[in-house]
């Protein structure tokens, strides 16, 4: 009896084992690093979706009142606790019928001069839903799958967008393969588009100010929008006026020539040992010389190989490591975000947020945003970081648990970074940010750049200090630097 369930035990093991491993296999996105979201798995409920709402020829039709459009827009249902919201289609490229999703929420507080903040998702490929319902938007989705209200959110005091990019990301959608984003440009040309048509409809006050933020992959997006309003709005005179103040970029990725140091880190971490960092130290610097001499194929699969492992059977990071989480170094896996995939695609919610039967491209199969950015991916956007510090609040914050854009990686590119302040930056004095008697983290001010380290936080800080990160966009958004 004893020895019968004692085989039993085993079996049952073995089997959790074989289906594990049958699990990895089929999800290959739990190896992906510069996709550091969940994919979700297609869903169908039957439940009538309605038709998508495409608002450009609306917001353009000057016969018809704005109100009546923002009517049109609106999202409806008890689900949402009575949270203001209105999402629809942007038509940002004709030529293309490429069309960006957004989800807009007012501020709960003095709307009317509230700044305005676009929040905006890494990937490349990932949802900015997936920021909205785990980081920092009014809603969140419980244990049961029913929405709940935030408590700490970021449309408190800011009127906060989310818009699915690039094209073909999310609800975002894009009718031909040339209408997919090749590089940062295309990028910014589009999500500049769809703000115009924000600002047409919406009517945001001049004074309370224009903020781009986002995490991870987006550390190339936000610049590039940032960096095309700047460029724009000073050589010609725009459709649209757009009041940028600043970007706020969270664990991003911006400029891989010198956020490519992980041995180090890794090292240091006590993750690897002197032979894992000799093989780190081997790959780095052939990632280098491939971004040196412009091969950003070449690029693409040291890294791919060393750490991201999106193309790769088993990056060296997980060979070495065991893990297959690197947003934490306190965990080595993570299992969430099923139940998000499912709410976004029931019929009910896609009725509400009018996308209709428009696939939602946010799924562990394909990920054709990511590989029209191939040869983008290890570029830089340095240069434009530095044209936005001469004229732009630009702070970067880091979740100091972080691997795939650690701090020290963050550091390093900063610290190489020619902008008016950066003498300044390299001998500016720390200091202790406390909330309420605790140690929230570590920032630096030089010249317009605010550099934040963030205790206790992985890659996605917000989910992991609400409160903190509310305080410091705030903040930021709301005095002057
Ligand atoms: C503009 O709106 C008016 C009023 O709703 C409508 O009658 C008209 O057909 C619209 N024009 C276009 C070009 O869609
Ligand atoms: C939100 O705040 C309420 C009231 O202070 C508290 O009971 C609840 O635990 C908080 N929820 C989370 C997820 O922190
Ligand atoms: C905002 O400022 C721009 C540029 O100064 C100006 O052209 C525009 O009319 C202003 N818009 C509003 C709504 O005041
Ligand atoms: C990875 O492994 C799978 C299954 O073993 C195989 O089908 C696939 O071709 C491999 N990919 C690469 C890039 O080696
Ligand atoms: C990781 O291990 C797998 C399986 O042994 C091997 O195929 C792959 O080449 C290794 N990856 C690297 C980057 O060494």
């Amino acid at each position: 009896m004893k020895t019968a369930t004692h085989c039993a035990v085993l079996i049952f093991v073995a089997i959790i084992a074989a289906c594990s491993a049958a699990d990895g296999g089929e999800r290959p996105y739990r190896r992906s690093f510069i996709n550091p979201y969940p994919r979700y798995k297609f869903y169908e409920d039957g439940v009538d979706p309605g038709e998508p709402l495409f608002l450009t020829p609306l917001i353009h039709n000057s016969s018809m009142p704005r109100e009546q459009v923002q009517k049109l827009a609106r999202v409806v249902g008890s689900q949402y606790h009575g949270v203001e919201s209105y999402a629809g289609y942007l038509t940002v490229d004709k030529g293309f019928n490429s069309n960006m999703f957004f989800w807009y929420f007012p501020a709960q507080q003095d709307a009317d001069y509230a700044p305005v903040v676009l929040w905006l998702q890494g990937g490349p490929g990932a949802s900015s839903l997936f920021g909205l319902f785990t980081e920092n938007g009014p809603l969140e989705l419980d244990a049961h799958s029913k929405l709940q209200k935030r408590n700490y959110t970021w449309s408190k005091t800011h009127n906060l967008i989310y818009i699915d990019n690039p094209v073909g990301t999310g609800f975002s959608f894009t009718d031909k393969d040339e209408g997919y984003a090749k590089n940062e440009k295309d990028v910014g040309r589009n999500l500049h588009e769809a703000v115009m048509q924000l600002y047409e409809l919406f009517q945001w006050s001049n004074s309370s100010g224009f903020w781009v933020t986002g995490e991870s992959y987006a550390g190339k997006y936000v610049p590039a929008l940032a960096y095309h309003i700047h460029q724009v709005q000073n050589a010609i005179e725009t459709r649209v006026y757009v009041p940028l103040k600043g970007v706020a970029i969270g664990n991003g990725l911006s400029d891989p020539l010198h956020q490519l140091k992980y041995g180090d880190y890794l090292y240091q971490l006590g993750l690897i040992d002197d032979n894992g960092l000799q093989s780190f130290h081997a790959a780095e610097e052939k990632g280098a010389s491939c971004i040196k001499n412009h091969d950003m194929e070449c690029a693409f699969n040291v890294f791919d190989s060393l750490i991201n492992g999106d193309l790769t059977n088993g990056s060296l990071f997980s060979n070495l490591t065991g893990y297959n989480w690197y947003y934490n170094y306190l965990k080595t896996h993570d299992n969430s975000g099923e139940n998000l995939g499912q709410f976004l695609q029931a019929g009910e919610t896609r009725r509400s947020i009018h996308v209709g039967n428009k696939p939602f491209h946010d799924l562990d199969k394909e990920n054709k945003v990511e590989l029209h950015l191939k040869h983008d991916v290890m570029d830089s956007v340095a240069p434009w970081i530095a044209e936005l510090l001469a004229h732009y609040t630009v702070c970067i914050y880091s979740g100091q648990l972080d691997i795939i854009v650690a701090y020290p990686l963050t550091r390093n590119y900063l610290k190489q970074l020619k902008f008016p302040g950066s003498d300044r930056y390299r001998v500016a004095p720390r200091e202790i940010w406390r909330i309420g008697g605790e140690v929230a983290g570590y920032v630096k001010h030089a010249g317009h750049l605010v550099e934040i380290m963030v205790r206790n936080a992985g890659h996605m800080a917000p989910h992991d200090q609400p409160k903190w990160l509310y305080e410091m966009i705030t903040h930021l958004t709301h005095y002057k630097h």
